[in-house]
């Protein structure tokens, strides 16, 4: 039986949930083809769908990918489980709660700098799934391109299950730790983590901690991958040895287990007989996994600028145009500056791409005050935007002796179609009002020589 917390777990039980997440081992390396069993014998020997799968399990395929697509790109895992999927109740509508999904037409996408402060405090008994809060997005969830920003802040367990069909998620926890429960086992993260789950893959959330806040990119697009690297060579910036698949674990909850389904932009529910989460065996590469960001291997420049942010993405999800990513996720992580004669922080700039930050702690180097850890900015497609006047007026006098980043962790969801908000996020009380203000007061410097 599992020993899943619930939003009325006590101490000793968090403290419980908190070993088991601390003790977990994993799998190593994106995007191989894994295979895990948690009872020994459970996965068939060279083939998938024997005429009677071991242990009298139900055999059934999971496809990330059309059957037919190219090796390098084709995704799928084959689970053991004691029911089959299929074994459920119809789903009927239920409240979408702050979730929305692309197509945004509810409100005109806005060319303005904006940055929020955190989401406010969660009525008591707000799980991870009712914490969501659509900030934007763009694209069209139907034909699986775009994304959508969501944050969360949730005080409570899930009781209940969560898929996604509408794309996958990449979890960017910013406060408290979470255990996730999911049909391939139990993954750990913590601030500094990032965890994904792949489409239509089922999970709870379990929070280690009081409450839990952060980002979550849902991306309807191409799978995340690892970027190529190009002249930069075989190793560098993430590393795949670093993400961690999780080991097959599954619970035997026999009893109603409420379900829940995002499916075309709504929630749909049921409830089970039974707990889906209960795989006791897999192979295959459509898996979840975890990665912890200090692992990022950060490259930049030993001689004079710095290179575009580009260098420091993580994982990129590329659209039908070479180069031009649905969705790229970036890490600004620590590292040393150390160009000569360079203005350090990041320069000013428009960008075609639009840009969506985050702060998981600390402070940013191209701001001085008003991003902080939990909130964000919105730069959209072709707006003006760079260090603050007190960064810049700093970096501009600084002596550039060789100097470490190293007390704070942003993000960037990085995108190739502007982000429309949400109304919701639109008129949010904490949107920020005066943001343009951080750009105000930039002298004039400039002396013509005659
Ligand atoms: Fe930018």
């Amino acid at each position: 039986m599992s020993d899943a917390g619930t939003s009325r777990a006590t101490l000793s039980e968090r403290g419980g949930m908190r070993k088991t997440a601390e003790s977990l081992t994993y799998m190593s390396g994106f995007g191989n083809e894994h295979s895990s069993e948690a009872v020994p014998g459970a996965l068939p020997e060279g083939r998938n769908s024997p005429q009677r799968a071991p242990l009298g399990l139900y055999a059934e395929q999971l496809s990330g990918s059309a059957f037919t697509e190219p090796r390098a790109h084709n995704r799928r895992s084959w689970l053991y489980r004691i029911r089959p999927s299929a074994a459920h109740p119809a789903f009927t509508r239920t409240d979408n709660g702050a979730i929305r999904t692309a197509p945004f037409t509810d409100s005109v996408p806005d060319p303005n700098r904006l940055r929020w402060n955190p989401l406010p405090e969660p009525a008591p008994g707000t799980d991870f799934l009712a914490g969501l809060w659509t900030l934007g997005g763009n694209g069209d969830a139907t034909q699986r391109t775009g994304m959508a920003v969501h944050l969360y802040h949730a005080n409570a367990s899930m009781d209940r299950v969560f898929s996604d069909a509408d794309g996958e998620l990449l979890i960017v926890p910013e406060r408290g730790g979470l255990l996730l429960r999911t049909e391939f086992g139990m993954l750990h993260v913590e601030p500094g983590h990032i965890a994904l789950i792949p489409r239509g893959v089922r999970f709870r959330v379990e929070l280690l901690d009081d409450s839990a806040r952060g980002y979550v990119c849902e991306n309807y697009g191409a799978p995340f991958h690892l970027p190529d690297l190009g002249p930069i060579g075989a190793n560098g910036l993430a590393n795949a040895r670093d993400f961690m698949a999780p080991v097959a674990a599954y619970e035997q909850v026999e009893g109603p287990v409420e379900v829940v389904n995002k499916f075309c932009g709504n929630l749909w529910t049921a409830t089970y007989d039974h707990s889906p989460l209960d795989v006791v065996a897999w192979h295959g590469n459509h898996v979840p996994y975890v990665y912890d960001l200090r692992r990022f291997n950060v490259i930049g420049t030993i001689s004079y600028d710095h290179p575009d942010p580009s260098i420091f993405t993580v994982l990129t999800s590329p659209s039908d145009t070479p180069g031009l990513a649905g969705v790229d996720f970036v890490v600004f992580a620590p590292r040393w500056l150390v160009g000569e004669d360079t203005f350090r922080p990041p320069y000013f700039h428009r960008n075609v791409m639009s840009e969506y930050m985050g702060l998981i702690e600390g402070a940013y180097d191209a701001k001085a005050e008003g991003f902080v850890p939990g909130g964000g900015s919105l730069h959209n497609m072709m707006s003006a935007h760079g260090p603050d006047r007190e960064t810049f007026d700093k970096a501009s006098a600084a002596e550039l002796r060789p100097q470490k980043i190293d007390d704070g962790l942003a993000f960037m969801f990085e995108t190739r179609w502007p982000v429309t908000l949400t109304p919701h996020a639109a008129g949010a009380p904490h949107l920020q009002q005066r943001y343009d203000d951080v750009w105000q007061g930039m002298e004039r410097h400039f002396r013509p020589l005659h």
